[in-house]
């Protein structure tokens, strides 16, 4: 069946940006297939596109408009949202998204998206040094961390004469992604388990053995796996983000929680272990804070080995998950080392982390890692831990849709095409 829009209903947002036009190129796409799109136009959209061009194209009344009597008697805020399957704002301009990232709500477009319970697609558009800024930087992984799905920005000259990121995707890249939100759900079916953040390993009431772990590349893999349409099931040591939207989040402090929790959510067809769990706790955990006092030497704290989650996850049992994968961070020897623990650890793939000094990528943004196998390698240059998460996720969907795998397969790189 030829996928196609038909019978969708789209709230179109377009606001201030020279990419404007391309989204009257965007309502034709849509209404081509068989959707009908509804659009709103602010103030800034509508310096570059008229609403007759918009209304012509769309069919449709163009909404511009927060206090029009007449808008809010036939169509408010309320219900453009409601009546819509999903809101697509293109071109989403710097402010737009600021608005959007703090909950602002003075126009109609801002209102709306403060208002909906519907799925929110993003296309920015701007000039590169808004878009590096850190405002925009920061405005925009909020709007992912919520759920927010982002179509580009696009690399390349910019109308503003300068070249960088921050233009918008073409209209039939953006007519994609809305296809592919209908209809491309990859791992639809499959269930996933993945491991993040640190672990802490309790001294005595107020103390622990923890790490650096921010839990983000394990978070972001977490949501990937969703997008693709898998059940999944989050299994978290205490990190500072917010449960990820439409993932079933399970809080635990210790190894030996992370390790009941996992197993509790077994079966599962992907297990991915990006926690950085902590090898060792203490023997005993005092049930009273342990006390400094004066002359007494610092008291020893002897250690018991955690257990290897990944290790159990991966041992061949009728319980194993079709697909593990580990992640290793390393300082030195980077693919030996990862090659080593994954036939020691029996996982189908290793994702092994450069950690030097100059790439020390404990709670940052970006990552820089290489796809290790028995038999292969392959680096990924540094993105950010979305967009990783986001090509590790149609790696995993190709193998798992490859009729050639099966259990006894193992995920062999070189079978499997690029995947951009
Ligand atoms: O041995 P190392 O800690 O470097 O291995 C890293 C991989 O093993 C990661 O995927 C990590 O989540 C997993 N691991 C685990 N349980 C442990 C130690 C590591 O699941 N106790």
């Amino acid at each position: 069946m030829k996928q196609s829009l038909e019978n969708k209903s789209i709230l179109l947002i377009i606001s201030g940006g020279i990419a404007a036009y391309k989204s009257l190129e965007l309502i034709r796409l849509i209404k081509k297939s068989g959707a009908n799109v509804r659009c709103i136009l602010t103030k800034g959209g509508a310096q570059f596109i008229t609403p007759l061009s918009v209304a012509s194209l769309s069919e449709e009344q163009v909404y511009t408009d927060l206090f029009s009597l007449k808008d809010e008697t036939e169509m408010g805020h309320i219900r453009l949202s409601r009546e819509a399957d999903v809101i697509i704002a293109a071109p989403a301009s710097a402010n737009t998204i600021a608005k959007i990232a703090h909950g602002r709500a003075d126009n109609l477009a801002s209102t709306t998206l403060l208002a909906s319970d519907k799925p929110i697609l993003i296309a920015p558009a701007m000039n590169p040094e808004m878009w590096d800024n850190e405002a925009t930087q920061g405005n925009i992984q909020m709007l992912e961390q919520r759920g927010i799905t982002m179509i580009g920005p696009a690399k390349g000259d910019t109308a503003c004469g300068e070249t960088g990121m921050g233009r918008m995707s073409e209209p039939e890249e953006i007519f994609g992604a809305l296809l592919s939100f209908f209809y491309e759900r990859p791992l639809k079916g499959y269930k996933a388990l993945v491991t993040a953040g640190p672990t802490y390993e309790p001294i005595d009431p107020v103390r622990f053995i923890g790490n650096r772990s921010s839990g983000k590349q394990g978070y972001a893999i977490a949501s990937a796996l969703f997008e693709a349409g898998a059940d999944v099931t989050l299994v978290s040591g205490p990190a500072a983000l917010p449960d990820p939207v439409g993932i079933n989040t399970i809080r635990v402090e210790t190894a030996d929680e992370m390790l009941n929790a996992c197993q509790s959510a077994l079966p599962a067809d992907i297990a991915i272990c990006t926690a950085a769990v902590s090898d060792w706790a203490p023997k005993d955990n005092k049930t009273s804070k342990i006390k400094k006092r004066r002359n007494h030497t610092p008291p020893a704290i002897s250690l018991k080995e955690n257990p290897d989650i990944l290790a159990r996850l991966a041992k061949d049992s009728p319980n194993r998950p079709d697909l593990v994968i580990g992640f290793a961070a390393e300082t030195e020897d980077i693919l030996d080392n990862a090659r080593e623990k994954l036939a020691r650890k029996n996982c189908d793939l290793m994702v092994a982390n450069e950690i030097t000094e100059a790439e020390n990528v404990f709670g940052a943004d970006q990552n820089h890692v290489h796809l290790v196998t028995l038999d292969d390698s392959e680096e990924w240059p540094r993105a950010s831990k979305k967009t990783i998460a986001r090509k590790l996720v149609v790696r995993i969907a190709k193998h798992i849709n490859n009729p050639k795998n099966n259990k006894e397969n193992t995920l062999n790189v070189r079978r499997i095409e690029a995947a951009e």
